[in-house]
C-alpha cells in the first residue's frame, strides 16, 4: 500500500488531484494537509471526502513542529507538493506571506521528509509541482520554455516559486532524497479560484460588472484545462525519473484581450443575451507591476518519454468551465463571500 501526502490538496489544482489519486488508486491511502487559506475550501471534495482512502488533515507548511510529529505519526512513502501561495497579484502586495509559505513551507516539508526516511529512499518520492513563471517572460515570439531555460522570475509570487525549486533541487544533490519537479503553465477549470483571469471574467459578466484587462491585455498566457494537469502529476508521479523536471502544458497560447472578448461570446451565448453585449464591460485598467509579457511551454519532454498528453481541445475546456461555474452558484456566492471559510473554521476548529 502506498501512503501519500498531498499538500494544499482543497485548493484550485490540488483538489483534483486529490480526487484523481483517490478514486483511481482505492489502494493507496490519501491524506490532504492543507491550511485551509481564503484559496482553501473543503467544499471542492464533497464527494469524495467519506472514502476509506481518504483523510483530512487541516496544518500550516510553515510549522516544523507540526510536519514532524505528523511524519513521524504517519509512514508516507510519497509527498505530492501543492501547498502555497499562488496568485501574483497577492504577492506583489504581501510577499513576505509567499516567502513563509512558497519557501520556509517547502524547506520545512523537505526536512520532514528526510528525517522520517532517514536515508532510507526505498519506494520512497517527493514530487514538487512547480510553475513556469519560474522562467521569466518570452519576448521573443518564436521561443518557448523548455527544462533547460535558465531561471529568471520577475515577481514576489514566482520568485518564491523559483527558490522552492532550487531547494527541491538541492535536497536531492545534497541529501539524495528522491525528488522529481513539474513546471505548469496556467490552469483553468472548476473550483477556481475567482480573483484569478478566467474565473474573474465569467462572475463579472454574470453580474454585469466592469472586466478588468490589465494594459492593454497584449500578455499571452498558455492555458491548460486542470483536469490534464492533475492527469500529468500522476504522470510524473509514478513515471517521473528522480531527479527531472517535466514542463507541463497544452500549446495553447491566448493574448489575454482575445480570451475575454472569446468568453464574452460564450457568456453571451450561455445567458441568452444579444452577442455583443458582455464585451461592452471590458475596461482597462492600469497595467499590473512588472507584468511578464509571455508565457509558452514546450511540453515535448513529458509527451515523448512519458507519454502524457492534454485530452481537452481549449474552447471545449471553456465550455466545460462556463458550465461547471453556472451550475454551482453557491459555490461562487460562498467563495466571494468567505462564508464557506467561517463554516469549517468551526468544523475544524479543534481537530
Ligand atoms: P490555490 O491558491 O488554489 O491553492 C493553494 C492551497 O494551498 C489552498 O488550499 C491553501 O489553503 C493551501 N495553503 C496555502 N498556504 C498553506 C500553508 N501555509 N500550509 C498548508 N496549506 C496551505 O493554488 P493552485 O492554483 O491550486 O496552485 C497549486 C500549486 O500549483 C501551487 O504550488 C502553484 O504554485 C502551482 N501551480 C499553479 C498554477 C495555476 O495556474 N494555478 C500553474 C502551475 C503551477
Ligand atoms: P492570472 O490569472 O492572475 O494568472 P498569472 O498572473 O499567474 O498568469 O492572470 C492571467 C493574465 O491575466 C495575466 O496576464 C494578468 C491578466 N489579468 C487581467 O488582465 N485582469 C485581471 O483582473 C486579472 C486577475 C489578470
Amino acid at each position: 500500500m502506498k501512503t501519500i501526502l498531498i499538500t494544499g490538496g482543497a485548493g484550485f489544482i490540488g483538489s483534483h488531484v486529490v480526487r484523481l489519486f483517490v478514486t483511481k488508486y482505492p489502494e493507496y491511502q490519501i491524506y490532504n494537509l492543507d491550511k485551509l487559506t481564503y484559496a482553501g475550501n473543503l467544499a471542492n471534495l464533497t464527494d469524495i471526502e467519506n472514502e476509506p482512502n481518504y483523510t483530512f488533515i487541516k496544518g500550516d507548511i510553515t510549522d516544523a513542529g507540526f510536519l514532524n510529529d505528523m511524519f513521524a505519526e504517519i509512514p508516507f512513502d510519497g509527498v505530492i507538493h501543492l501547498a502555497a501561495e499562488s496568485h501574483v497579484d497577492r504577492s506583489i502586495t504581501d510577499p513576505m506571506s509567499f516567502v513563509m509559505t512558497n519557501v520556509v513551507g517547502t524547506v520545512n516539508l523537505l526536512n520532514a521528509a528526510k528525517t522520517a526516511w532517514a536515508g532510507n529512499f526505498e519506494g520512497k518520492r517527493f514530487y514538487h509541482v512547480s510553475t513556469d513563471e519560474v522562467y521569466g517572460s518570452l519576448h521573443n515570439p518564436e521561443d518557448f520554455f523548455t527544462e533547460e531555460t535558465p531561471y529568471d522570475p520577475q515577481s514576489p509570487y514566482s520568485a518564491s516559486k523559483a527558490a522552492s525549486d532550487h531547494f527541491v533541487r538541492a535536497y536531492g544533490n545534497t541529501y539524495k532524497l528522491p525528488v522529481v519537479l513539474s513546471n505548469c503553465s496556467n490552469n483553468y477549470g472548476p473550483n477556481h479560484f475567482p480573483e484569478k483571469l478566467i474565473p474573474l471574467m465569467i462572475h463579472n459578466i454574470q453580474t454585469s460588472k466592469p472586466l478588468p484587462v490589465y494594459g492593454k491585455g497584449e500578455n499571452v498566457r498558455d492555458w491548460l484545462y486542470v483536469v490534464d494537469h492533475a492527469r500529468a502529476i500522476d504522470t510524473v508521479f509514478h513515471k517521473g525519473k528522480l531527479g527531472d523536471t517535466y514542463n507541463i502544458g497544452g500549446f495553447n497560447e491566448w493574448k489575454n484581450i482575445d480570451l475575454v472578448n472569446l468568453l464574452c461570446s460564450i457568456m453571451d451565448r450561455k445567458l441568452g443575451r444579444p452577442e455583443g453585449t458582455s464585451t461592452q464591460l471590458i475596461t482597462y485598467v492600469t497595467d499590473r507591476a512588472g507584468h511578464d509579457l509571455r508565457y509558452a511551454i514546450d511540453a515535448h519532454k513529458i509527451m515523448n518519454e512519458l507519454g502524457w498528453q492534454p485530452s481537452l481541445q481549449f474552447e471545449q475546456g471553456l465550455e466545460k468551465t462556463v458550465d461547471w461555474f453556472l451550475a454551482n452558484q453557491e459555490w461562487l456566492d460562498n467563495v466571494t463571500s468567505g462564508a464557506y471559510q467561517k463554516y469549517y473554521e468551526g468544523m475544524y476548529a479543534n481537530r
